[in-house]
This record gives C-alpha cells, sequence and structure tokens, in this order.
C-alpha cells in the first residue's frame, strides 16, 4: 500500500487557512495601512500565538475557542476576564516574535541584527557581540499593528493594552544569553555574547504562568469616561507592573453551556489518564473536566488503523503494513445519577 496524506493532515491544513484568512482581514482592515509590508508577518504572528493558545490550554475547561480570538473590544468581544488577558498577550507576543525572527532571517530590508551594545562588557570575562535579535523593532511594529485595534478609552480598552504590552515583555523576559568561546584552541580566555529569542513554546508557558496568577482590578463600575473616570483608569493601570496580567471581571462558568456567551461546557471533551509521560496538570485533567464540573468519566476503547513497519522498494514505491492497536480514551459524559452535590460547588477556579 503506497502512503498517503492523511485526512487529518488535510483537515488541518484547511482549519488553518480558514483562521489565517480571518487573521489578515482582521488586521488588514484595522491596521495602519502603511504597514502593508508587515502585514502578512503579522498575520502569520497572530496565527502562532492562537496555536500556542490552544496548545497550553488543550487540557483547561476553557480551551481557547475561536470564538475568543477576535481581538479588540469594539469587534464584539466584550468580556474583559483572565482568558481575555491570556488571549491578548499571547497574541501580541506572536506578532513580535514573528516579526523580530523575521528581521534575523533578513526578511526586510530595514532591519538587522541589533548590535548596538557590541564591544560592551556584559559581565566578568565576556563582551556582548553577535548577532542580537532585534526585539525593539519586533516591538515596535507589533505595537503599531496590534495595539491600533484598541480604540476606546474606557476599561476594557487599557487592560486590553496592558496585556498586550505584558505579552510583549514576555518575548523580551524569555530571551537567552548564548556565548561563544575565543582564544587560543577554544580556551575560551573571553566570550562574546547576545541574547537570541527563545522557542516560542516557552513564552506561552511563561504567559501561562502569568495568566494564573492574573490581578483582578475593579474598575468596570464607578470609572465613566469622564476625563476623571479616564485618569482613575490610567492611574490604575500605571501601578502594576507590565510584566503581570490584568482582568476586570471573573471567568463564567467554563463546565457549563452558555450559548450567548459562546461557550460550549466541557460535556464531551476528552481528557487524558494515564499511559504516555503525562505532566501533573494533564493528569488531573479527567478530575477537573469531568468530575468537578458534576460530569462521569467515559470510558471509549477503539481499534485504530495505522500504516507501519514502511519499507522502500526500488524503485519506486513505498509499501507498508497495517497494524492495529487498541486504544481507550476518556471523554466527559452526563452522569446517569443527579448532578450537582459535592462535585459541582460554585467558586472552583476557571
Ligand atoms: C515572517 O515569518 C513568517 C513565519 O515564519 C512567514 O510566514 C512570513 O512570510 C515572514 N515574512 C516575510 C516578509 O518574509
Ligand atoms: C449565560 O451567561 C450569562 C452571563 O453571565 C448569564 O446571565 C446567563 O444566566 C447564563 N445562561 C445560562 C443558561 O447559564
Amino acid at each position: 500500500m503506497l502512503v498517503k496524506p492523511s485526512v487529518c493532515i488535510f483537515l488541518f491544513t484547511c482549519v488553518f487557512q480558514l483562521s489565517h484568512t480571518w487573521s489578515v482581514n482582521n488586521f488588514l482592515m484595522t491596521g495602519p495601512k502603511a504597514y502593508l509590508i508587515y502585514s502578512s508577518s503579522v498575520a502569520a504572528g497572530a496565527q502562532s500565538g492562537i496555536e500556542e493558545c490552544k496548545y497550553q490550554f488543550a487540557w483547561d475547561r476553557w480551551n481557547c475557542p475561536e470564538r475568543a480570538l477576535q481581538l479588540s473590544s469594539h469587534g464584539g468581544l466584550r468580556s474583559a476576564n483572565r482568558e481575555t488577558a491570556f488571549v491578548h498577550a499571547i497574541s501580541s507576543a506572536g506578532v513580535m516574535y514573528t516579526l523580530t525572527r523575521n528581521c534575523s532571517l533578513g526578511d526586510f530590508d530595514n532591519c538587522g541584527c541589533d548590535d548596538s551594545r557590541n564591544g560592551q562588557l556584559g559581565g566578568q570575562g565576556w563582551l556582548w557581540g553577535g548577532c542580537r535579535d532585534n526585539v525593539g523593532f519586533g516591538e515596535a511594529i507589533s505595537k503599531q499593528f496590534v495595539d491600533a485595534l484598541e480604540t476606546g478609552q474606557d476599561a476594557r480598552a487599557a487592560m486590553n493594552l496592558h496585556n498586550n504590552e505584558a505579552g510583549r515583555k514576555a518575548v523580551k523576559g524569555t530571551m537567552k544569553r548564548t556565548c561563544k568561546c575565543h582564544g587560543v584552541s577554544g580556551s575560551c580566555t573571553t566570550q562574546t555574547c547576545w541574547l537570541q529569542l527563545p522557542e516560542f513554546r516557552e513564552v506561552g508557558a511563561h504567559l501561562k504562568e502569568k495568566y494564573h496568577a492574573a490581578l483582578k482590578v475593579d474598575l468596570l463600575q464607578g470609572a465613566g469616561n469622564s476625563a476623571a473616570g479616564r485618569g482613575a483608569i490610567a492611574d490604575t493601570f500605571r501601578s502594576i507592573s507590565t510584566r503581570e496580567l490584568v482582568h476586570l471581571e471573573d471567568s463564567p462558568d467554563y463546565c457549563l453551556e452558555n450559548k450567548t456567551l459562546g461557550l460550549l461546557g466541557t460535556e464531551g471533551r476528552e481528557c487524558l489518564r494515564r499511559g504516555r509521560a503525562l505532566g501533573r496538570w494533564e493528569r488531573r485533567s479527567c478530575r477537573r473536566l469531568c468530575g468537578d464540573c458534576g460530569l462521569a468519566v467515559e470510558e471509549r476503547r477503539a481499534e485504530t488503523v495505522s500504516s507501519c513497519n514502511c519499507k522502500f522498494h526500488w524503485c519506486c514505491a513505498v509499501r507498508c503494513e497495517q497494524c492495529r492497536r487498541r486504544v481507550t480514551k476518556y471523554f466527559c459524559s452526563r452522569a446517569d445519577r443527579p448532578r450537582g452535590g459535592a462535585a459541582h460547588e460554585p467558586g472552583r477556579k476557571p
């Protein structure tokens, strides 16, 4: 049997392209037109932010659904909770990251490595040198695009701008020092070092921690659209470090379906139990998604058939065997017993 690209990959590509188109439109219609040269990078960056969001929240009750991914407070998404904060931060980080990477790869005529510190003493026995990823460039351009989506002057706009900034700070703050030794036959008497972007996954993990530690500020009531109100908003946000995520509202109950809010609830979600090397967060996913939401864990056994033991035959075909493998998967399903009781208390963390 010849190996063919699987439908899954094709479907994924489809989905990818759909949301890609969405990002492009979203930014092109609202971003400053003068920056058309950067728009494809901005769209690619926003897309990588979305993918990272889905990865980081794959086993959370809220799993970064498409509906949550509309930036800008005038775009219909009026929620201002912890999840909104994460979406803004990761999107803005994705855009800055991609622009910076593009710059280092020479994709733009007007920017390159940041060598402004080169030659200066960095620490004992080492100097700055080499090609520092130009986060200053990525920061400036991404700010122009992403922050331009916030046109309001209310607390929500201020919150979004704050979290956009936190996303950019996360990119800067996770940069890594890389060094190279100099001296006779690698004796390393002197070193030159430069800062490099980490894998984007690290930025995502860093922001997930910030998400758990997000600060709630109480600004929705009172502070109106008066000059005094705007002053109070500005003062409040100025007093909070731009490394932290900020939200104004509590999250809804993600256990439950709520059509008004576009929430699907956790019924039918898959969770992980055994097998593979699961982290603590994954291992507890069945309890978090099912048990604590008053749902039962349903075991479904299935057999998967996949190509295996593929061999290349001269010339030119790849032949594979079909391997059957038993898999057990777990899903949240409505329990037969009456719902509620101790298993589903209000006031849980989202
Ligand atoms: C910047 O990088 C992204 C992702 O690697 C890519 O899709 C995009 O085309 C690049 N932009 C330019 C102008 O080369
Ligand atoms: C959906 O959420 C809204 C806003 O929080 C709430 O008022 C409403 O009662 C919820 N609906 C259901 C069915 O839970």
